[in-house]
């Protein structure tokens, strides 16, 4: 069975995705910044690697891992400079540590303007245009991707359902991580979100069908 490495395990979506993910039986590996972290997920069942984006990676984090998710970020609070550090050149290296252990998927969890930053809101242009790069950086690497664009993020509980479809209102933008989390399950089940970008909200296609062959969202 395939072992998926978690960045950011220790988030909002990422410890709700590593409970679904251990709920199915699959392997996580967590990457953690303190070992204080790691009684919640050893409980679980993962294994457990101490490292920290704005480091050097280390080798041994990624060996032996099939998959990768990245659900890391530095934050609303940290400001700008940590917003470089970690969502735009942590993310570069861990996409370079994917490449060098032919990591069959990389899952990475961005943001809805990511696409298109000089849209998006001013206020956090250069948050947008960071995960523009990591985004750009992941399609380009050669590395297996799929990219998950969600609005802004609440914390409802799982309805299970989304939409890929931006909605009209901007206050309509909005997904739980709950949802989030189970839409990284779903692609890490399906080989047909390889190389697929999509943006998530709120919605009324099942999760469940969402990243299956001939989908129509
Ligand atoms: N907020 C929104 O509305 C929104 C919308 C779209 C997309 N997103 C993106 O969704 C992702 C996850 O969101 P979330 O709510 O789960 O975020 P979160 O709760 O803030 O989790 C972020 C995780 O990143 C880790 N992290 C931060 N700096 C790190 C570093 N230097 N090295 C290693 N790990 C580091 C944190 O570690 P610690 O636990 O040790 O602090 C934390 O576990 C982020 O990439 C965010 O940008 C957010």
């Amino acid at each position: 069975m395939d072992k998926t490495l978690v960045i950011g395990a220790n988030g909002q979506i990422g410890k709700q995705l590593v409970q679904l993910m251990s709920g199915q039986s699959m392997h996580v590996r967590v990457m953690l910044r303190s070992q204080n972290q790691a009684s919640f997920f050893t409980a679980l069942g993962a294994e457990v690697v101490i490292a920290d984006l704005e480091h050097p990676l280390p080798v041994t984090a990624f060996a032996e891992c099939d998959k990768v998710v990245f659900t890391a970020g530095s934050g609303g609070k940290t400001g700008a400079a940590k917003t470089i550090l970690v969502d735009l050149w942590g993310a570069c290296k861990a996409v370079d540590m994917a490449k060098h252990h032919d990591i069959k998927q990389f899952v990475m969890v961005s943001a809805q303007n990511a696409g298109d930053p000089d849209n998006g809101n001013p206020a956090i242009k250069h948050y947008n245009v960071c995960k523009h790069f990591a985004d750009d950086y992941l399609q380009h690497s050669g590395v297996p991707y799929t990219i998950l664009r969600p609005g802004r993020l609440t914390d409802e509980t799982a309805t299970g359902h989304i939409s890929t479809s931006r909605p009209d209102k901007k206050d309509d933008r909005i997904i739980s991580r709950a949802d989030v989390a189970a839409c990284i399950v779903q692609c890490l089940d399906h080989s047909e979100a390889i190389n697929q970008i999509d943006e998530l909200y709120y919605g009324d296609m099942p999760i469940s069908e969402a990243f299956n062959k001939g989908r129509s969202i």
